[in-house]
């Protein structure tokens, strides 16, 4: 079973069909994210395409930007909107196919799809048909769509992954995407589990926005671009859901991009992937440097250390060059340190700092003025504290952001 942030994909399904099912059935209630016309008008939608569309469905509008900025949809097109909702997308998109188009839309929860064919009935779309089902396996064929759209579905999505490898499988070669999503800068690190609802409040869910659009690219899309980023979340009705969207740097974007002709190879999906540059980033924004800093600086100083004894030992010694070794030691340990720093701005103690800082110099006084394994030893276990310290508050800082236990 795979666990995102602590919840089962069974959780995440039922919360996010009790959530958009009550939705569905009481729009009028109060929820943590803008519902109705309102929000939709909040969010960019032209008056005049909100007048043509049925109350009914207006009224459960739930999205989070406003997704034909990305002018995906054609006339002719068939077009597939996924997390359709009450289906105010799917029936603008409607009017742009017309009667030569046809317009499928998609969401995984049961009142949305009864609202979205009561709404193609009273709007008199004939061309709209409707499936209940997920986004990570689309009942479609292989090329079967011209044009993709989607607004705030895919945050919900727990194999995102997925998810986008089916929008490629199902959409023509050169057919074109518009999708309006929430995406954060500062990914969510604590488990979250013990309260669902964070998920389906759109924040705890969202990927980070520079990992979204590689994301895409990964997939084999092509001419990404951000037609519009906007602060979605200004608008929520509260104020703990705009406190955790203003943490973590929550908010909508909207994008456009085509598929490419072809699926990427095997060998370039994993270049991409495994780019250790990339991978840099994602142990910054996780705040997880230091740990990799500190365990390069041990495995340098005592996995070498270790492996000239077993080389002395087996009767093959090597020549180091001690100055060297240690500059690298050296520099391991300052990373270590200037990963951890900025974890003050976060958590606003300067404990795990200074803690570091006394820890590194340590360990350069035994490198540098007067060796000594003891000296040593004590400066890498006062940097691993500093360390595991800072680690400790920035997961105790989201747990009391989140409203979760998380670190205590
Ligand atoms: C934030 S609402 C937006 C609805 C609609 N796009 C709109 O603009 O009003 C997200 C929708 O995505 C649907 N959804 C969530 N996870 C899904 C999944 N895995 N597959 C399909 N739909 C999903 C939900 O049921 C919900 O209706």
């Amino acid at each position: 079973m795979v666990a995102i942030l602590g919840y089962s994909r069974e959780q995440i399904f039922t919360a996010v069909r009790d959530m958009y099912g009550a939705v569905a059935r009481e729009p009028n209630d109060h929820f943590h994210f803008p519902v109705g016309r309102s929000a939709a008008r909040a969010i960019g939608y032209p008056e005049d395409q909100l007048d043509q569309l049925p109350g009914s469905s207006l009224e459960a509008f739930a999205g989070v930007g406003y997704p034909f900025s990305g002018e995906a949809v054609r006339p002719g097109d068939t077009v597939l909107d996924i997390g359709a909702g009450a289906g105010n997308d799917a029936l603008i998109a409607a009017s742009m196919v017309g009667s030569d188009g046809h317009v499928i839309a998609l969401d995984l929860t049961r009142p949305m799809t009864h609202r979205i064919r009561s709404a193609a009935a009273e709007a008199g779309h004939a061309n709209v048909s409707v499936i209940e089902a997920s986004a990570e396996r689309l009942p479609l064929a292989d090329g079967s769509v011209d044009s993709i759209t989607s607004n705030g579905a895919l945050n919900l999505v727990p194999d995102k992954r997925r998810a986008v490898a089916e929008m490629f499988r199902v959409l023509r070669p050169g057919g074109r995407l518009q999708i309006a999503d929430v995406v954060i800068q500062r990914p969510v690190t604590v488990d979250c589990s013990e309260d669902p609802r964070l998920w389906v409040e759109c924040v705890v869910g969202a990927t980070v926005d520079e990992d979204l659009l590689a994301m895409f690219r990964d997939a084999g899309f092509e001419g990404i671009r951000v037609a519009r980023s906007l602060d979605y979340f200004s608008h929520s009705p509260s104020a703990q859901t705009r406190e955790i969207a203003g943490s973590f740097g929550a908010h909508s974007m909207e994008l456009a991009m085509q598929r490419g002709e072809q699926a990427p190879s095997v060998a370039w999906y994993w270049a991409r992937r495994l780019n250790p540059l990339r991978g840099m980033k994602s142990l910054w924004r996780r705040g997880a440097v230091g740990v990799a800093s500190l365990g390069l600086a041990l495995v340098t100083c005592y996995g070498t250390m270790a492996a000239l004894a077993l080389l002395a030992a087996m009767g093959a010694g090597i020549g180091l060059h001690e100055g060297a070794w240690a500059a690298v030691i050296a520099l391991f340990a300052v990373l270590t340190v200037v990963a951890v720093a900025p974890g003050m701005r976060y958590h606003r103690n300067p404990g795990p700092a200074a803690a570091g800082t006394v820890g590194a110099l340590v360990v350069c006084y035994a490198l540098f003025v007067d060796y000594s394994l003891v000296v040593e030893l004590a400066g890498f276990v006062m940097l691993a504290a500093g360390v595991a310290w800072d680690v400790h508050l920035r997961r105790r800082t989201q747990a009391r952001i989140l409203g979760v236990q998380g670190a205590t």
